[in-house]
Formats: structure tokens, sequence, C-alpha cells
């Protein structure tokens, strides 16, 4: 099993932050935001990892992680995107990394508090296919939406207005080798992007895909709200129980 972050893209949305470094290397409290999908595939026992970038800054992500000794890896792998093709383009770019082993994907800015390893485990039990995770949210409208019929997804709605059911399919997502083939087979959205919602609805349609439901808290940081709240998130989490705001200490 190896592991692929993607932190391509040029996160316009986040202008003028983005104007002087990548999205993925923006603060998340006291680390930077790569720094999580990073650490959620370590804690799952993935070694073998490349992350995906592009834009201007794409040499920052080496000065900062280099070979990943930090994190306890011999080494990471790194790909560049150009431009800003979209989810499905990106991951379409580890397949000669991912050599015709699986892959557990991670979208950069995805911050997530669950462990992700019983998920790993069970895929690698499953016959092959795909498997991702959902997560209740308030605004469904932002993210990919799950539409179910007696528990069984049966298609994912990318950004619908009308959303029908209150979950997102979050940023995490584990396939099998036959991924890159399905990428091939995609054609480009009307926001001009290769659509990894695209490639869920193959392996719904094929009868591939199963899923979890994340426990623990789960935030997107791509908009000003969203940083601000894995921000919050974050925090909260680290001072749990610390009295870290004494007079005179902060
Ligand atoms: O966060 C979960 C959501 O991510 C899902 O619910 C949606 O189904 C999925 O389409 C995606 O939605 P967004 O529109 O929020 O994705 P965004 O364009 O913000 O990209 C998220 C990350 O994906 C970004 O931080 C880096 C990576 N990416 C994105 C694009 C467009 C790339 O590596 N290359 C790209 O070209």
């Amino acid at each position: 099993m190896k592991g692929i972050i993607l932190a391509g893209g040029l996160g316009t949305r986040l202008h003028p932050l983005t104007r002087i470094t990548n999205k993925h290397l923006l603060p998340i409290y006291s680390k930077p935001m790569i720094y999580y999908p990073l650490e959620k595939l370590v804690q799952a026992g993935i070694k073998d990892i490349l992350i995906v970038t592009g834009g201007n800054f794409a040499g920052d992500f080496l000065m900062l992680l280099g070979n990943g000794k930090e994190f306890g890896l011999k080494e990471i792998s790194y790909a560049y995107q150009e431009g800003q093709g979209g989810i499905a383009e990106a991951l379409g770019l580890a397949e000669h990394f991912a050599d015709n082993d699986s892959v557990v994907v991670i979208l950069g800015d995805n911050i997530i508090e669950d462990d992700l390893s019983s998920s790993v485990k069970k895929f690698e039990r499953q016959p092959g296919g795909a498997r991702i995770f959902l997560k209740e949210v308030q605004y469904p409208q932002r993210f990919g939406v799950p539409v179910f019929k007696k528990k069984k997804i049966v298609r994912i709605e990318e950004k619908p207005a009308k959303p029908k059911s209150p979950y997102a399919v979050t940023g995490i997502y584990m396939y099998d080798s036959r991924v890159f083939d399905i990428i091939k087979t995609l054609k480009p959205s009307r926001r001009g992007e290769l659509e990894i919602t695209d490639v869920n609805n193959t392996y719904i349609r094929q009868g591939k895909m199963h899923y979890d439901i994340l426990k623990g808290f789960w935030s997107d940081a791509g908009t000003f709200e969203s940083l601000f709240k894995a921000n919050d998130l974050i925090r909260k989490k680290l001072i749990k129980g610390k009295k870290l705001f004494l007079k005179g200490k902060e």
C-alpha cells in the first residue's frame, strides 16, 4: 500500500495568502498544513509516500520536508502538476510511483482527527475496489455529497445545490491499481477539471465502493472560513487540559 498526498492546484480562493506561498505550507496552528496528512499516513503505517505539488513554490516542500526524517521516513517522493487540471489529474501523475500497488490518497488541505489504521486494514481485506470516508456537515453543498438507497451509496453529486444527504465525501480515498485506468477515461468537468467524484462514481457503478464514517473532526482548509476552522479544531485539541494562557506566559 502506498500513500499519496495531493498538494497541487493554485489555491486561488486564498489570495492574497497564496500569492507568496503554496496553500499547503500555510500554518494550521503550530505546523504547516502538509504535516497533518503526512502524519496521518505515517500513523497508519504507510511509509512509501509521494507528494504531488505545483505552482511557483514547489521547491519549498523539499526545503521543509526533505527526505522525511522528522516523520520517521527514509525518503519522500515528489511529483509536479502544471496548472490545476483537477484532483484526478494530480492523482494520475502518481501512476509510475504506485507501480500497480493500491493507494491511500489524502488531499493536502484535509485535516482529520481519526486514526486511519483500521480502515486501511479493512481496505486491504476487501476484494479490490475503493473505499471513501464520509462526515456529516452543516453545509454539504460545498462538497461531494453521497446519495443513498438502503444505506448503499448509489452515486455522488459534486457540490449539489440541493444535497440529498447531510454527508460530505471527505478528501481521503483508497483505491486499487485500476484507478489509473479509470482516470484515463475521464473528461474535464464544467469547471475544466478531471473530477475525483467521477472516479468514485465509476467504482460505485461497478459495485466496488465501500465507505466509513469519520468519528472525529474533519475540515478542509481551502477557504478563509475553513482555514480558520481547521486552525481552531487543532488548537482546541492541543490545548485540551493545558492551561496555556496563564498571565504573562502568552
Ligand atoms: O475536501 C473534500 C472535497 O474536495 C470533496 O468533498 C470534493 O468532492 C472534491 O472535489 C474536493 O473539493 P474542492 O473543490 O474543495 O477541492 P479543491 O479544488 O479545493 O482541491 C482540494 C485539494 O486537492 C487541494 O488542496 C490540492 C488538491 N488538488 C486540487 C486541484 C484542483 C490538486 O492537487 N490539484 C488540482 O488541480
